[in-house]
């Protein structure tokens, strides 16, 4: 029997990914790899919906891919690749665009926050069609599970929405796909407001553990994560939401579950706690800031990689498109 689909995408729009990207969804790409036939890509049309500079995208796209091959994902197990180099995506997007309600759009609480900081006016109409074009990208591929975080929730129920609508209105033609988030890392907060997700557009450069930065900084941020009153080291949202937040994560990328970290700190305070959250970290991204560097000192070979994953994500999407494009009425072309 054919493996389930997989689809999921990350922007290029830092520098680095940081320890959200990589515990809310980078994790569990790695681990999807191995029973489902995964699609995974780096969203530079996405990117393009606020404002940007092209020569930092083409450096900040390679730095993305490179990521991801050097965490974990293996170009002989899975399909990576650039969305821009598939042109179906855009194409469908518009396709659904069309299906789409202006209010059904507007309810986007991601668009209402973004576009907020910009000003209502000063954003684009792509970003306002953001989560329809994310749709595309699931559709296309048919995908039947979406690995990601919290934050992408209410996309994902528009693009079930949408395939669905289209299914109704034109002849069953998309699978209908499930989010897949990981409870206990759906949220990973900033360090310095645990009521904030950790995000690159929102946090502090204190707040945010990136990827590709050194050991020395990444201890620091971690030593100066902000705690809460007392000194117990217990998993309690409503109290001690950063304690908590940083329990996540040592649980995370230790595999030891929360009750037993809770028990080896009891009575020792924030101190001891924190160096070995740190060095949790540290020891996570160090293998990863490496192989990327290294990708990266290899551009026409990183390029390589992803062409074959253009080649073989192609084949797919032209088939839904073509299928899309008989549905929905468009003269086939002589
Ligand atoms: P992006 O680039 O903002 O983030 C990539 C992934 O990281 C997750 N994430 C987090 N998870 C837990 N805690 C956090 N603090 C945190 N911050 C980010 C995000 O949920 C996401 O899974 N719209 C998407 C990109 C996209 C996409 C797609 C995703 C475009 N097309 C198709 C899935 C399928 C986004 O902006 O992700």
């Amino acid at each position: 029997m054919a493996r389930p689909r997989v689809l999921s995408g990350i922007q290029p729009t830092a520098d680095s990914f940081h320890l959200g990207n990589y515990l809310g969804a980078l994790r569990q790409w790695v681990t999807m790899q191995e029973t489902y036939d995964a699609f995974y890509c780096v969203v530079d049309l996405h990117a393009i919906t606020v404002p940007h500079d092209p020569a930092e995208l083409r450096r900040r796209s390679r730095v993305a891919a490179a990521q991801l091959f050097a965490a974990g994902l293996d170009p002989d197990r899975c399909t990576v690749f650039v969305q821009s180099h598939v042109p179906e995506h855009a194409e469908l997007a518009w396709v659904l665009n069309c299906l789409t309600g202006m209010g059904e759009a507007a309810r986007m609480t991601q668009f209402k926050d973004k576009s907020a900081k910009q000003g209502e006016n000063a954003a684009s109409v792509g970003l306002f069609t953001y989560p329809i074009l994310q749709a595309a990208d699931i559709l296309l591929y048919q995908a039947d599970r979406v690995p990601v975080g919290a934050d992408q929730k209410q996309h994902l129920e528009l693009t079930r929405d949408l395939g669905q609508r289209f299914n109704h209105r034109f002849g069953e033609t998309f699978t209908l796909p499930q989010p897949h988030i990981l409870k206990e890392v759906e949220k990973i907060t900033d360090l310095q407001d645990p009521s904030a997700k950790m995000s690159k557009s929102s946090s502090s450069p204190q707040g945010i553990l990136d990827v590709l930065e050194a050991p020395g900084p990444l201890r620091k941020k971690v030593m100066r994560a902000v705690t809460d009153t007392g000194t117990e080291v217990r998993a309690d949202d409503e109290n001690k939401p950063g304690v908590t937040n940083l329990l996540r994560i040592q649980s995370a990328l230790t595999g030891t579950p929360i009750p037993e970290l809770e028990a080896r700190y009891a009575g020792q305070g924030y101190g001891t706690f924190k160096k070995d959250v740190a060095e949790a970290v540290v020891e996570a991204f160090t293998p990863i800031r490496e192989r990327t560097e290294k990708l990266l000192a290899n551009e026409t070979e990183l390029d390589r990689m992803l062409a074959v994953g253009a080649g073989r994500a192609g084949e797919v999407a032209r088939r839904t498109m073509a299928m899309v494009r008989d549905r929905v009425g468009f003269l086939p072309r002589a």
